[in-house]
């Protein structure tokens, strides 16, 4: 029988702030399911980062912390490539040359452009505006078919599309489309203190996210002060976003669905939901940080895991970029 080829997914997280359960719910879980069914990327998008000024120690100290979570939230290093960004120098080179083929106008209806020229008001930087492309090559030099993201991702993940259907149209056949995947379940976990805002690592209130480092007690505590409603019912409702929150949380760490965690809840009162919720993330990221922690005492394991990721990942993508190489007309190395 002939063998179907499993198809390609890449995604990456930016290291910047410190990975939440927001990311565990609403990315990591999710890449987790995905493991055995595709062929895996999962990229440590250091590059992205710098976009934003880093203090390089804290920036180093980050990138490492973020892989070793990676492969503690459950990610199988001998399954998946699990790579830092900045150590496959083909995204670099691809997103120069994509930048040829990307226009100024598409480049400033990015709402994400917008936000963070914003909020960085003093370094709005060429990088920042072109964000999109460097993802888009992260996508395309994959021969990615698809991108698990969360829905604010969509506007990038279409400029990769439509980038790739460009160069299709002037080159022919170069790069496969990549579809986005949005995940059905548990997608969005919000804000604990403004709950129509997603979880958001890089939140400057603290008591907004749980970190999936937050000690037992820090983690008892953020639960506590999240923000709720006055009218003192359990249930999901339009209009309960703090109560809709918790119960998302609670749902998808304790694999009841909405309707079972209703149920759980129906005679109990707001202070006995936050204890429930406290204790099943408590129980659920004890695991993690304790595979975080022996991990973190064995640095040479994970270096091998990075490297031996970064040179698959070479490999793979230094064929389609030599491909472009080709299309675009420079002259051969070999
Ligand atoms: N821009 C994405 C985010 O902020 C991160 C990212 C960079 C990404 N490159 C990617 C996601 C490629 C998916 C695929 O969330």
């Amino acid at each position: 029988m002939e063998k179907v080829k499993k198809k390609v997914i890449f995604s990456g997280i930016q290291p910047s702030g410190c990975l939440t359960l927001g990311n565990y719910i609403g990315a990591l879980k999710n890449w987790i399911k995905l493991q055995d069914e595709y062929n895996c990327c999962f990229s440590v998008v250091d590059l992205h980062s710098l976009t934003v000024r880093q203090d390089p120690k804290e920036l180093r100290r980050r990138c490492m912390d973020f892989l070793v979570q990676y492969i503690a939230c459950g990610l199988d290093p001998e399954k998946n490539l699990l790579f830092f960004q900045s150590h496959v120098s083909t995204h670099a080179e691809l997103a120069w040359i994509l930048n040829c083929y990307t226009y100024m106008g598409e480049l400033s209806r990015m709402t994400q452009f917008k936000d963070k020229s914003a909020k960085h008001e003093d370094n709005i930087n060429s990088g920042l505006f072109t964000y999109p492309v460097l993802m888009a090559s992260d996508i395309l030099l994959y021969q990615t078919d698809l991108v698990p993201v969360g829905s604010d991702q969509k506007q990038h993940l279409e400029i990769a599309r439509d980038i790739a259907l460009r160069f299709n149209h002037i080159y022919g056949e170069t790069f496969t489309v990549p579809e986005g995947y949005i995940p059905e379940v548990g997608a969005r976990i919000m804000s604990l203190q403004e709950p129509t805002k997603k979880m958001s690592k890089s939140d400057d209130n603290e008591n907004a996210f749980i970190a999936l480092l937050d000690s037992p007690d820090v983690i008892r505590r953020k639960v506590k002060r999240a923000v709720t409603d006055s009218d003192n019912e359990i249930r999901f409702a339009e209009g309960k976003d703090g109560i809709n929150n918790l119960l998302s949380i609670y749902s998808s760490l304790s694999g009841k669905n909405m309707q079972q965690t209703e149920e759980h809840f129906a005679d109990k009162g707001y202070g006995q939901l936050k204890e429930e919720v406290a204790e099943v993330v408590v129980e659920s990221l004890r695991p993690i940080q304790e595979k975080y922690k022996q991990m973190m005492n064995d640095k040479d394991y994970v270096q091998q895991i990075y490297t031996a990721s970064a040179e698959k990942a070479l490999s793979i993508s230094s064929r389609t970029l030599k491909k472009v190489y080709k299309k675009v007309g420079f002259v051969p190395k070999n």
